[in-house]
């Protein structure tokens, strides 16, 4: 039973690594719990969620798709939500003219137009009820333009952006919107995208549990955004300066196929 004095957490993408991760952590400050994932497996999540008193509702749901969003966005059931995770992404490795196009598609769908359509949504309630907090799982992929994974690196250079947009937007109202921005993070990512004989599928990788504490923690206290990891930062600080031909030669050496022998 949903308790309405109780705060609510919407987290996508939580089947798994940063999301799940997310989620633990709101369970952990006793908000109830929306989470949402495109597989079953967001049932097992919600069953490790659960805790006493904290109601966790699982929604298996495409979130590249509006009828994925609406459903989600119904199953909060009306209640106010006071915090809004939007995670769930997908990437996509192989030149660009080599991917499936459906595949390509489900990227932008899911990184791009599922999200900015649930923040939309959600959004105007957080309006209504004078506050909220955002989270948005943008990326340091989003500095870069991204050799052999560029409409990936195309939708959190997409994301990076709106999240400052839609925060100067709300400036003078109590919702706050953070960008969270990883970098390379030991999850599911790289195997899903199909990047596991690249250099950047096989290097050493952030833990997730890390990446989301520092990107709740960056919600919690209301700030812009926050890169995770020193290592992160100084990349991010050097995309800023370096052009962006350089970059995309850079990333090549990352993530072409086959790059993990070079
Ligand atoms: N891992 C990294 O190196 C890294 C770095 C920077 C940013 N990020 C971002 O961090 C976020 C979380 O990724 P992760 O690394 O934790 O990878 P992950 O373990 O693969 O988690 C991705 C989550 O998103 C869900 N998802 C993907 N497409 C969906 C869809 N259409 N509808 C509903 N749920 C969907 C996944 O479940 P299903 O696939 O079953 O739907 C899963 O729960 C993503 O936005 C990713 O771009 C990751």
């Amino acid at each position: 039973m949903l308790d309405a004095t109780r705060k609510l957490a919407v987290v996508t993408g939580a089947s798994t690594g940063i999301g799940l991760e997310l989620a633990k952590l709101c369970a952990g400050d006793g908000y109830d719990l929306v989470v949402a994932a495109n597989e079953p497996e967001i049932e097992r999540a919600a069953d490790e969620l659960r805790r006493d008193g904290i109601d966790v509702k699982a929604v298996n749901a495409d979130l590249s798709t509006t009828e994925g969003v609406d459903r989600l966005y119904d199953a909060t059931g009306g209640r106010p939500v006071a915090a809004l995770l939007a995670n769930a992404g997908r990437g996509l490795g192989k030149a660009f003219l080599d991917q499936d196009w459906s595949a390509a598609r489900y990227v932008v769908d899911t990184n791009i137009t599922g999200t900015i359509y649930l923040i939309h949504r959600i959004g105007r309630d957080m309006r209504e009820q004078g506050d909220g907090r955002i989270l948005i799982t943008g990326s340091i992929a989003g500095f870069m333009p991204g050799a052999y994974q560029a409409v990936y690196n195309g939708t959190k250079a997409f994301l990076d952006s709106f999240s400052y947009a839609l925060r100067e937007e709300l400036r003078d109202t109590r919702i706050t919107v953070t960008c969270l921005m990883p970098g390379p993070t030991e999850t599911e990512f790289f195997e899903r995208a199909d990047l596991m004989d690249t250099k950047v599928g096989q290097d050493d990788k952030d833990d997730p549990a890390k990446v989301a504490r520092d990107g709740y923690e960056a919600m919690k206290s209301g700030e812009g955004g926050v890169v995770s990891g020193w290592k992160n930062k100084m990349q991010a600080a050097t995309a800023h300066v370096m052009p962006a031909e350089r970059l995309a030669r850079m990333h090549t050496g990352m993530a072409a196929p086959g790059s993990a022998k070079d």
